[in-house]
C-alpha cells in the first residue's frame, strides 16, 4: 500500500497543505486564505478560528483531490508563522485575536525589556534581544493594555500549536518555534525559567516542548470524522515556517544557506553548534534538525516591497498584463533588465514596515534616493529589485562576519522564480546561487519531518539527501559582481545617513 505524509503550513496569508509520497513527490496541494486584520496602524491580528476552518478545508480538499486512503497517511507535520501570540483560558478557549509576528505595537515593551533585563542578559538567557515581532513583548503588551484578558491566560501557544491542539487535543510546542518567543533558552532547548520568573510570567503557561520530529499527539476521533483523516494518525512536533522551509530545501548542513524572498526576506544559515552574533543583528534559534541551530536575518518587506511597488505604481503594467494574459511582475522585470546595473545611481531602501536585519528599527522607512530627470519608470523598477537584493546581502554579510563559511546559497520563494532576479541575486551576493527541485515551501518540509517522526525516514538528513536535489546553479559574473559590490557600499551608507531623519519623522507621525 502507498505511503503518504501530510504537511500543513499555517501561514500569514493562509493555510497551505501538501501531501507527498515517500519519494517526496507531491500528490496533492491545497491552499485556503484568510484575512489579516489591522484594526489600528501597526497592528496585525488573525482569528485562530479562521486558521482552523482553513485547515479543515485544506485537509478535506487534499483527501478528495488525491483520493489517498486516509490510512496511507503515516504522519502529519505542522509548520507555521513564527512568534504570533495565541492566548488560551483555563477551558482552552481563545482569549483574543492572535497578535502576529508582523504587528509592531510593542515598541514600548521592547524598550522596557531591553532596558530592565538588558540586551546582554537577554543574549545569555535566550540568545536574542526583545524585538517587536517576538512573542514575549506581545505578552507584556497584553499585561499593560488588557489586564482583564491577562488575568485569564492559562496557556501561551503559537499558530501551528493551536492547530495541533485542535487536531489532537495536546498542548505542546516544538523547539524551533519556542525559540522565537524570546522566552526560550535556545542553547539548552528548554524554557528560560529564570527570565520567566524575573518578568513574573507564569512558567505553567508555557507548554511542554519537543523536538520537531517527535510524535506529539494523534488525530482525535471527532476530528477524523470532520476532516476525513484516520483517527490516531500521528502528528509530529513540526516547526517554524523558516526551519520547515530549510528542511524542505535541504538546508540541513553547515555551509548551506537559504535565501528566501517571499513577503519577508529571509537569509537562513544552518549551524552545527549555537552561534550568536555579538550585536545580535541576526537571530539565533533552534533548527528543526535535532541538535542543530541556525542564524537568520529577516527583512520585513522583500517581495512585499515589490508587491507594494506594483500595486502603487504599476497600474499600466497591471492593465497590460491583463490584456496580454501575462504577469505585471514579468513586465516590470523585463523593463528593469534594459537599465544599466546600479540603475544609473538610483537607490531604493525597502524599509516599508521598519526593518529587523540589520537595523532593528521600527522607525526606518522606504526611500528612493538619487533620482534625476534622466530616470524612467524602468529605472525605478530596477532599483526596487536591486534595493531588496542589497537588503538580503546585508544579512549574508553578517553571517559571513560570524566566520560561517557559505558553500551554497539555495534560493526559494518569489525571488527564485524570475530568471532575471536569480542572476541579480548571484551578482549582488557575489556568490553562486542554486535552485532545488522542491518549491512547495514550509509545508513540504513539515511533511518530511512527519516522515522522520513516523519512521518512514531514519533522520532528517536521510529524507532531504534522497529527495532534495539541486537543479540549476547560477554563477555570478565577476565584472558585474565587482560593480555591484561598489554600488552596495553606497547602499550601506544610506540608512546611517537617514536614521536621524527617520527619528524626526517618527516623532511627528507616531500614533497617526
Ligand atoms: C521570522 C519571522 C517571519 C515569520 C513569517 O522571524 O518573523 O519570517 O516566520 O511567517
Amino acid at each position: 500500500m502507498a505511503t503518504h505524509l501530510l504537511g500543513l503550513d499555517i501561514g500569514t496569508t493562509g493555510v497551505k497543505g501538501v501531501l507527498i509520497d515517500e519519494r517526496g513527490v507531491s500528490v496533492a496541494i491545497a491552499a485556503v486564505e484568510y484575512p489579516l486584520l489591522t484594526p489600528k496602524p501597526n497592528w496585525a491580528e488573525q482569528n485562530p478560528e479562521d486558521w482552523w476552518n482553513a485547515t479543515v478545508l485544506v485537509i478535506q480538499r487534499i483527501l478528495s483531490d488525491s483520493r489517498a486512503a486516509p490510512s496511507s497517511i503515516k504522519g502529519i507535520g505542522l509548520s507555521g508563522q513564527m512568534h504570533s501570540l495565541v492566548l488560551l483560558d483555563k477551558g482552552h478557549s481563545v482569549l483574543r485575536p492572535a497578535i502576529l509576528w508582523c504587528d509592531t505595537r510593542t515598541e514600548q515593551e521592547c524598550k522596557w525589556i531591553n532596558g530592565t533585563i538588558g540586551r546582554e542578559r537577554m543574549r545569555d538567557l535566550v540568545a536574542n534581544p526583545a524585538l517587536e515581532g517576538f512573542t514575549l513583548p506581545k505578552i507584556l503588551w497584553v499585561r499593560n493594555n488588557e489586564p482583564e484578558i491577562y488575568k485569564r491566560i492559562r496557556t501561551v501557544l503559537l499558530p501551528k500549536d493551536y492547530i495541533r491542539f485542535r487536531l489532537t487535543g495536546e498542548v505542546m510546542m516544538d523547539v524551533s518555534d519556542a525559540a522565537g518567543t524570546a522566552l526560550f533558552d535556545v542553547a539548552h532547548r528548554r524554557w528560560a525559567v529564570s527570565l520567566l520568573n524575573q518578568l513574573a510570567i507564569a512558567s505553567e503557561w508555557c507548554p511542554p516542548v519537543r523536538e520537531s520530529i517527535d510524535v506529539c499527539g494523534k488525530v482525535m476521533p471527532k476530528i477524523a470524522r470532520i476532516t476525513g483523516l484516520e483517527a490516531g494518525t500521528p502528528v509530529v512536533g513540526g516547526g517554524a515556517d523558516n526551519t520547515c522551509g530549510a528542511v524542505g530545501t535541504g538546508v540541513v548542513k553547515e555551509g548551506r544557506v537559504l535565501a528566501s524572498v517571499g513577503t519577508s526576506g529571509v537569509v537562513f544559515a544552518h549551524t552545527d553548534s549555537m552561534k550568536v552574533e555579538p550585536k545580535m543583528r541576526v537571530h539565533t534559534f533552534c533548527h528543526s534538525v535535532p541538535g542543530a541551530w541556525y542564524v537568520m536575518g529577516v527583512m520585513l518587506m522583500a517581495g512585499g516591497a515589490l508587491r507594494w511597488y506594483r500595486d502603487t505604481f504599476g497600474q499600466q503594467e497591471r492593465e497590460e498584463a491583463k490584456m496580454r494574459l501575462g504577469d505585471a511582475y514579468d513586465l516590470m522585470t523585463e523593463a528593469a533588465s534594459t537599465i544599466p546595473r546600479g540603475s544609473d545611481g538610483l537607490f531604493f531602501l525597502p524599509y516599508l514596515a521598519g526593518e529587523r536585519t540589520p537595523h532593528q528599527s521600527a522607525m526606518a522607512r522606504g526611500a528612493f534616493i538619487g533620482a534625476t530627470i534622466r530616470h524612467t519608470k524602468a529605472h525605478f523598477s530596477r532599483s526596487v529589485l536591486e534595493g531588496i537584493t542589497y537588503g538580503m546581502r546585508d544579512s549574508l554579510e553578517i553571517v559571513k562576519s560570524m566566520g560561517l563559511e557559505i558553500q551554497q546559497i539555495r534560493l526559494t520563494g518569489g525571488g527564485a522564480k524570475s530568471k532575471f532576479w536569480r542572476q541579480l541575486q548571484a551578482d549582488i551576493y557575489g556568490h553562486e546561487v542554486a535552485l532545488v527541485n522542491t518549491s512547495e515551501g514550509p509545508a513540504f518540509g513539515a511533511a518530511l519531518l512527519a516522515g522522520v517522526g513516523s519512521g518512514v525516514y531514519r533522520h532528517v538528513l536521510e529524507a532531504t539527501e534522497n529527495i532534495v536535489r539541486v537543479t540549476e546553479s547560477i554563477a555570478p559574473d565577476p565584472t558585474r559582481a565587482a560593480m555591484y559590490s561598489d554600488w552596495y557600499e553606497i547602499y550601506r551608507g544610506l540608512y546611517p545617513a537617514l536614521s536621524e531623519t527617520y527619528s524626526a519623522i517618527h516623532r511627528r507621525t507616531a500614533g497617526s
